[in-house]
């Protein structure tokens, strides 16, 4: 009798099928709370630079697009994710929101649809074989701004994270960013710790020249 095949799978797909199962419904259980601290960012950067419509990718439960759905037309604000649970709060919490099912690799809308898109502790979920195409999927579909709040670390530096390998990855997202795509030119930067309702995560918001 032959062995049996084992799968192979590459490390997105094994990431994708880590966010869409348990590990990613116990983030969600974990992240009921995390919308309410992140309101005082959220009405800054908002004001600051105005918007009509927006992407989140990796929106998870709306702990972002709750602040961002009070500055922006509802209709005009959009979350994507992979993971059904964490779309089912977010449809629950924020009807008027439109919730998308799907991996941020392959955006499902039109170049150029949104005046803002962004990821907040989403990149560094992502592989090194996947990355730039997120990168890019999130740049194509903006008209105006990219927003990135993630893990900093000047060179790429592994971080454990609960229990797994190969899942969370320090970087220097704004400098990749750039080097990616030379247009964007920084229009704000800054930290946010947990007072603010993050991890120690380091933002950079761009637009599109
Ligand atoms: C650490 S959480 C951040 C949630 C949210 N951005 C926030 O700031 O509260 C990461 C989110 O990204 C989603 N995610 C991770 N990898 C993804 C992928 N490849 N495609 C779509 N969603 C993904 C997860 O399901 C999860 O909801």
């Amino acid at each position: 009798m032959s062995s049996p095949t084992i799968p192979s799978t590459t490390e997105t797909e094994r990431l994708e099928r880590l966010w869409s199962g348990d590990f990613g419904n116990a983030y969600v259980e974990r992240n009921r709370e995390a919308a309410r601290p992140r309101e005082p960012f959220w009405r800054s950067l908002l004001t600051e630079f105005p918007v009509a419509s927006v992407l989140e990718a990796g929106c998870n439960l709306g702990a972002n697009l709750t602040w961002v759905a009070e500055k922006v037309p509802p209709h005009q604000v959009f979350g994507i994710d992979i993971n059904r649970k964490a779309l089912v709060e977010l449809r629950r919490l924020l009807p008027e929101v439109n919730a998308v099912w799907g991996p941020i690799r392959d955006l499902p809308f039109r170049d150029r649809w949104f005046d803002l898109t962004f990821t907040m502790g989403v990149l560094i979920h992502q592989p090194e074989s996947t990355l730039p195409l997120v990168m890019s999927e999130i740049v194509r579909c903006s008209r105006r701004y990219v927003l990135c709040g993630e893990y900093f670390a000047e060179q790429t530096a592994e971080v454990p994270y609960r229990n797994q390998t190969g899942a969370l990855f320090k970087r220097n997202y704004g400098r990749l960013y750039q080097e990616l795509f030379p247009d964007l030119q920084l229009r704000r930067q800054g930290f946010l710790g947990r007072d603010q309702g993050w991890d120690d995560v380091t933002y950079w918001l761009f637009e599109k020249t």
